[in-house]
């Protein structure tokens, strides 16, 4: 059946794959405390090093079983990955913590959603095992082919990226859902991301600190915007909301028929940052709130942008718009499924009715500008602080500054304006 055929066997049946993340739960509960002592890493340089390398051989390992890296849909795809990894290797590099924190944190940051290449990641919905813990089944099964960790060190990444998302709080209800062939109940508990002093596990934390910074990168109203390409339903911290995309457009921050629209949703990612109440930020600290307030600066000046339409000529407009589309599909997902949504979603933009295309004009401008400053910054940085042979992600890029490097298809026509 081969690797492919027995990894989407074991993650179709939920009771089985639902036993093994109880079983790391169990583990969790037990060993939480003990874990950092049996991983080997002992300085920051080495766990980056080791760490790069172990993300290089699980994604060469797919490309060999013959499993091409295209496949999940726009929004957690490539480009997603490869942002993952800079903003890890950004964090990663200044957070001050134990370097056993760091190697850890790398791996399970970066592969957080390479489940998605198998499995649709808006089908979590319909699943008790969802697209996290299906990741977590994935980097275990190609673990257990490279043979390369101690037993607790595959445990601790795999285990970041089950509880990546979603089952953060006590309100897990939805996800309590009928087996029906067996009539069992079954549940996935919230997962043991803290001591019992209430100091949080911080392999735990971290795959959630990096996907959380491609939500408030600029990148993000790209990536969401490409996501519309189909109506899906999208979970805003309670429960699923259905996206569709004329009423998701529209420039408001109220719902409309009950589910969110899309600048509702963006908001909603910039308001909980530094917000106690919720439970995302809670436990930032040093670096992680320094590149968080950052990034979330730009958001804010995006979403200000939407709600304040500019006045644009004929010329200006369109090419805003015919950059915009270019920016999605050289950038933000360079692979046929973002290229195909792009242009598909442009010729959806492009029926709106004028007054919610000027609002989103103008956010779509400065959305570009701001991820021309952020790549440009970021680009400094890797290639001023990170050895070259850190800049490979193969098989999907060489390098990963040509990757995120804003693409003159694009630069060129937001520089006329
Ligand atoms: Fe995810
Ligand atoms: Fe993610």
């Amino acid at each position: 059946m081969g690797f492919k055929g027995n990894y989407l066997k074991l993650i179709e049946d939920e009771f089985s794959a639902s036993k093994i993340i109880k079983e790391r739960q169990r583990k969790m509960s037990l060993y939480g405390d003990e874990i950092l002592n049996h991983i080997r890493t002992t300085n920051q340089t080495d766990a980056l090093k080791q760490g790069i390398s172990l993300i290089q051989k699980c994604l060469q390992y797919l490309d060999n079983a013959g499993i091409p890296l295209d496949q999940a849909d726009p929004g957690h795809g490539q480009g997603h990955l490869v942002r993952d990894y800079v903003n890890a290797i950004l964090l990663l590099s200044k957070l001050d913590t134990n370097p056993k924190n760091i190697f850890l944190g790398i791996v399970s940051g970066t592969l957080h959603d390479i489940a998605c290449q198998f499995i649709r990641r808006y089908d979590d919905k319909e699943r008790l095992i969802q697209h996290p813990e299906c990741g977590g089944i994935l980097i275990n099964m190609i673990f257990e082919e490279i043979d390369a960790l101690n037993e607790w060190e595959r445990f601790a990444i795999v285990h970041g990226i089950d509880a990546h998302q979603h089952r953060l709080t006590k309100k897990s209800k939805m996800f309590i859902k009928k087996y029906s062939s067996s009539r069992v109940e079954l549940t996935i508990e919230v997962y043991k991301d803290e001591d019992k002093y209430g100091n949080p596990y911080l392999f735990m934390w971290i795959p959630r600190w990096i996907d959380r910074l491609d939500l408030i990168g600029p990148g993000f109203v790209g990536r969401h915007f490409l996501t519309l390409v189909e109506d899906h339903y999208d979970f805003d911290g309670k429960n699923f909301f259905k996206v569709s995309f004329v009423n998701h457009m529209k420039p408001v921050l109220e719902k409309i028929d009950g589910n969110r629209t899309m600048l509702q949703h963006i908001e909603m990612f910039h308001l909980s940052q530094s917000d106690s109440s919720k439970p995302y930020g809670k436990h930032d600290f040093g670096a992680m709130i320094e590149i968080r307030d950052s990034y979330n600066s730009a958001l804010g000046k995006i979403i200000e942008a939407v709600k304040n339409p500019a006045t644009y000529t004929e010329k200006e407009r369109k090419n805003i718009i015919d950059a915009w589309f270019f920016f999605l599909e050289n950038n933000i997902e360079p692979t046929l499924k973002g290229e195909e949504a792009s242009q598909y979603l442009k010729k959806g933009f492009l029926l709106l009715d004028e007054k919610t295309q000027n609002h989103w004009i103008h956010g779509f401008h400065v959305c570009m500008e701001e991820y021309e400053l952020w790549a440009n910054s970021m680009i400094f940085f890797l290639n001023n602080h990170i050895p070259d042979e850190w800049l490979k992600l193969c098989p999907i890029t060489d390098d990963v500054c040509d990757f995120i490097r804003p693409k003159e298809i694009w630069t060129n026509l937001l520089h006329l304006i």
